[in-house]
């Protein structure tokens, strides 16, 4: 879906398509050269990181194996509940694994934290985190995410994977959503 399909859904569009594959083959690359030697497991996050994890793998160079964990964080609105549940677990052993979380967005950063004190208890040999989109107050915490896409202000924001309602993760760019659509 473009941007161009759902004129008036959208206030503005934030990242064109071509920007986001652009910022996620710089990302690829410089994930390529720090884990050069080792293999390396994405996490992806379900079910916004779908295309991220998609984009991401087939940009890297290197081999990369890949599992999923489903969280849920949020209701069917634009705010962030604070209920953080395994709905999905990984099916792999992750215990002395190198693993890269693969995350559309943090937002409040509280599904990262509890995923990284979990992840962490399984002894990964080492754990790294990567993320599309942040939000001003993640980029406030403490965790440390080592591969960030773009920074993006505090609006609600959809396409390439997030969602408002289930809608709207097939819009190949980023845009703001428009009141009028959740008010
Ligand atoms: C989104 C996103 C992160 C989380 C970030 O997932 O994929 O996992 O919210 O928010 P936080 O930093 O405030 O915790 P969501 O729960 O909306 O599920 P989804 O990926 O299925 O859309």
């Amino acid at each position: 879906m473009d941007d161009r399909d759902i004129t008036g859904d959208l206030d503005r569009v934030l990242y064109s398509a071509d920007e986001v594959a652009a910022r996620l083959a710089e990302l690829a690359a410089q994930i390529d050269a720090d884990y050069a030697g080792k293999e390396l497991l994405l996490v992806g996050v379900l079910n916004g990181a779908v295309m991220v994890m998609a984009d991401l793998s087939r940009a890297m160079k290197s081999h990369v194996q890949m599992d999923w964990m489903a969280i849920s964080s949020y209701g069917s609105g634009t705010q962030s509940s604070g209920v953080v549940r395994i709905l999905k677990d990984l099916t792999t052993d992750i215990s002395g694994r190198h693993v890269l979380v693969v995350e559309d967005i943090i937002d409040t950063g509280l599904t990262l934290s509890y995923l990284i004190s979990n992840l962490l208890s399984r002894n990964p040999a080492s754990l790294g985190i990567m993320t599309m989109f942040r939000k001003p107050e993640a980029a406030r915490n403490a965790v440390e995410v080592g591969y960030v896409g773009f920074d993006i202000p505090n609006e609600f924001v959809v396409g390439y994977g997030l969602d408002y309602d289930g809608r709207y993760r097939n819009l190949t760019s980023v845009g703001t959503l428009s009141k009028h659509v959740y008010s």
